[in-house]
């Protein structure tokens, strides 16, 4: 039986720069036979570590539709994920998982979706769009909100520019505070709203700051959205990863296999600061 608690050894086969301190890893375990059975779903995240300097749960950001890697985005916030950004490709690291509940893809076909974000919060939901977006026409529109604090701090410019392209999904993007160049929106997320065209009773899914998640929220729900049709993911400082810890309780539940996935109708909103 696999020991859940054993990080097995990968490598990094590319880096490439996201943003300030924010840099999407794509990486391989180094047995094939590990990275042919790595199976995951979008939603779930692995805990990765370097020896001597500590372990972090990373959301993983590419989709399971894509075999042979996967890629993680990690913005420098301690020492841990410092250290990790400073890696280069060729260079090894150690990761267990995946681990964590994931966003619901089955039960929400022919649905409008709403992805929502702040900041690094769009790695995990990246996973969902790219896996919706490879099954176009199984679903209904596609929107993004994506808001950070500086233009600088917005993720995947990359992809942005391709899904911008794609008939059928809507991008909105915007700056609390505009830097040179910048010539989108500035202010907060929830202001998209009045911008993007009415919502038809889709499903959304929101990751960023707890702030913003509680906002974006109380603000579905007064527009009309069923609180079970609103997706959260919920990041916890962990150290376990497997429910045995404690470290990540947060109203009774454990995030590390309660969640990160909550439907707002199950998270306790009034808990969510840290
Ligand atoms: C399920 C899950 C998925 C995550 N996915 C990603 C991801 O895809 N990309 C990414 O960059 N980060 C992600 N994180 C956050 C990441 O795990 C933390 O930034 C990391 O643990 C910090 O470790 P460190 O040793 O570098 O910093 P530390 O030295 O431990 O902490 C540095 C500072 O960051 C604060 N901090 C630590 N953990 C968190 C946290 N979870 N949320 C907010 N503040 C924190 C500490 O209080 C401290 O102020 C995720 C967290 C969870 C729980
Ligand atoms: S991190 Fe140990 S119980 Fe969740």
């Amino acid at each position: 039986m696999k020991n859940e608690y054993i990080p097995y050894p990968a490598i990094i086969e590319s880096v490439r720069e996201e943003g300030p301190e924010t840099e999407t890893f794509r990486i391989v375990f180094e047995d094939e036979g590990m990275m042919e059975g790595f199976g995951y779903q979008p939603g779930q995240f692995v805990q990765v570590s370097l020896l001597g300097v500590g372990e972090a749960p990373i959301s993983i950001a590419s989709s399971p539709h894509h075999r042979g890697f996967i890629e993680l985005t990690i913005r420098g916030m301690g020492k841990l994920t410092r250290a990790i950004n400073r890696l280069e490709s060729g260079d090894k690291i150690y990761i267990r998982g995946p681990y964590g509940n994931i966003f619901p893809f089955e039960g929400v076909k022919g649905r409008d979706m709403y992805f929502i974000a702040g900041g690094i919060g769009l790695a995990p939901l990246k996973s969902m769009i790219d896996l919706v977006l490879a099954r176009r026409e199984e679903f209904g529109r596609v929107v993004l909100l994506y808001g950070a604090r500086t233009p600088s701090g917005l993720c995947f410019k990359e992809e942005i520019k391709v899904w911008r392209e794609l008939e059928g999904m809507e991008v909105r993007l915007i700056a609390d505070i505009p830097e040179g160049g910048w010539t989108g929106r500035t202010g907060v997320v929830t202001e998209l709203w009045e911008e993007a065209e009415p919502w038809r009773g889709g499903v959304a899914y929101i990751c960023g700051p707890p702030t913003m998640m509680k906002c974006v929220v109380e603000k579905l729900i007064r527009t009309g959205f069923n609180k079970e049709d609103i997706y959260l993911t919920l990041e916890r400082q962990m150290k376990c990863g497997i429910g045995k810890c404690g470290h990540c309780s947060i109203g009774g539940k454990f995030v590390c296999i309660d969640g990160p996935v909550f439907s707002a109708a199950g998270a306790n909103i009034e808990k969510w600061g840290r």
